[in-house]
């Protein structure tokens, strides 16, 4: 497939020197860009020699604990000498696909996210929906295990029913998380109900990803469990997308996981051999960044036009919020869907505080043949005046004229465009941003990796419950 590389356009957000002192309050100059230059080269290059400690098992020095830098080889590995672990990947999925119709991936946060971003990116928006032959035989999906909803809970139990045609994936790095592992007692005792009790096919219908110790894979090993896969160390839950965490769930559902890493690893080699100002993952850093210390935007709006990026943002808000939201610092992260949210969020970011950096995020082709506005004997509503336009016209206008109108008050914006939504673009968007945050996390000095914050409520959480 000839490789189509996605684009960050930050353009509109310089201005010249000699632009009128407000415009250059609210934007960036070239002495932003001058100074922010060598400093990205330099987070460039602890970022690669990080991922190399991680490569070369080298010892990781006690201030860059905890590193979690295996993130950005992975992808390159699975495609070279972890291949045959890819196959494994591939095959698991599909004997789970042979006798499932619908799988349940059992996770929390970082260890279920990024299946649900590929799922509503890469899959047909009704996959549930649709018959099995449609689906290409691809088993229905459903995420639990990220909340303690009983409503909720019950009614995917309902959905299962006393069948034995379903099967689980339980994903926990830590292996001790309650959300999922309660999900998981729920959901396996239903199984083996459904299975008539019988184990040799609960075994056949059940995988766990989870590190090489803790307590599910205890339990996976008591349950004599025939696969389970291992999430790296070095690897942590919100990097984990482009491990079995992620490749799993979406080779399951149908998605090309090959061309995921494949995007993934060509923007390594962007990141790699591009320049800084030249190179996406490094400049979305930087800019963000600029504009976050200089303009005061502490909020980061990635603006997703159509539906099919949501979950793809979710991922993101949580990848930046548990990365850099640490020692009373971090932007925070917000997902808008376009054009839905225009008709909630769009007054605000049109005339609210000026705290926040709207980036797009663009897909450029539709997959589908574009549906078009028909000439109808009923004009009513008007729109015999623009027969002919194309849905994706309809999106790039409302996309215009929100930056001209954004432009026009002098909040400009930036753009992340894909050529078109497809498993290499969401590859190297997911390598991209992951990128970025650990570049952005050394650029602050502020260590990316570890989320030493979350773990009050489970403290609390666990001291209230267990007797
Ligand atoms: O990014 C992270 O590390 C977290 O969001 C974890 O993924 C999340 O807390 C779930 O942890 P675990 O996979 O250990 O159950």
């Amino acid at each position: 497939m000839a490789a189509t590389p996605i684009v960050y356009d930050y353009s509109r957000l310089i201005v010249p020197d000699a632009a009128p002192a407000f415009v250059r309050q609210t934007a960036l100059v070239g002495a932003d860009l001058k100074y922010i230059a060598p400093r990205l080269a330099a987070c460039r290059q602890e970022v690669l020699d990080n991922a190399r400690l991680w490569v070369t098992g080298g010892p990781v020095p006690p201030e860059k604990q905890p590193l979690d830098a295996g993130f950005f080889d992975l992808p390159n590995q699975f495609l070279d000498e972890e291949r045959e672990q890819l196959d494994t990947i591939v095959a698991t999925a599909n004997r789970l696909a042979e006798v499932c119709d619908r799988v349940v991936v059992l996770g929390i946060g970082g260890s279920y996210m990024g299946a649900r971003a590929v799922f509503e990116a890469c899959c047909h928006p009704f996959h549930n929906e649709l018959g099995a032959g449609v689906r290409g035989n691809r088993p229905r999906i459903y995420f639990e295990g990220n909340n303690v909803d009983n409503d909720a809970m019950a009614g995917l139990l309902d959905l299962l029913g006393e069948a034995d045609d379903w099967g689980i994936i339980v994903i926990s790095k830590s292996g001790g998380t309650l959300e999922t592992a309660v999900a998981f007692r729920v959901f396996l005792e239903a199984l083996k109900k459904g299975c008539g009790g019988d184990m040799g096919k609960v075994r056949e219908r059940v995988v766990p990803i989870t590190g090489e110790t803790g307590r599910l894979r205890d339990l996976a090993d008591a349950l004599e469990l025939p696969e389970v896969f291992p999430i790296p160390d070095g690897v942590g839950g919100r990097f984990s997308v482009l491990s079995a965490v992620g490749l799993l769930p979406a080779a399951v559902m149908g998605a090309n996981v090959e061309q995921l890493l494949e995007g993934a690893a060509a923007m390594n080699d962007v990141f790699r051999h591009s320049a800084p100002l030249e190179n996406p993952s490094l400049d979305y850093a930087g800019i963000s960044w600029l504009m976050q210390a200089r303009r005061g935007a502490n909020i980061r709006v990635l603006s997703t036009w159509g539906k099919r990026l949501e979950a793809v943002g979710l991922w993101y808000d949580q990848l930046l919020a548990e990365s850099l939201g640490k020692h009373g610092q971090g932007p925070t992260p917000l997902t808008a869907v376009n054009t839905r949210d225009l008709h909630s969020r769009g007054q605000q970011h049109q005339e609210g505080s000026r705290d926040k950096l709207i980036t797009n995020l663009v897909v450029e082709q539709p997959q589908r043949e574009p549906l078009a506005v028909e000439r109808s004997e009923y004009d009513q509503d008007r729109l015999n005046e623009m027969a002919g336009r194309t849905l994706p016209e309809l999106l790039g206008a409302a996309r215009s004229g929100t930056d001209k109108a954004y432009a026009d008050d002098h909040r400009p914006t930036a753009d992340i465009r894909l050529p078109q939504l497809d498993e290499h673009t969401l590859g190297q968007l997911f390598q991209m941003l992951m990128i970025a945050t650990v570049a952005e996390g050394r650029l602050i000095g502020i260590n990316p990796y570890g989320q030493p914050g979350v773990e009050a409520y489970k403290r609390n959480m666990n001291a209230l419950l267990r007797k």
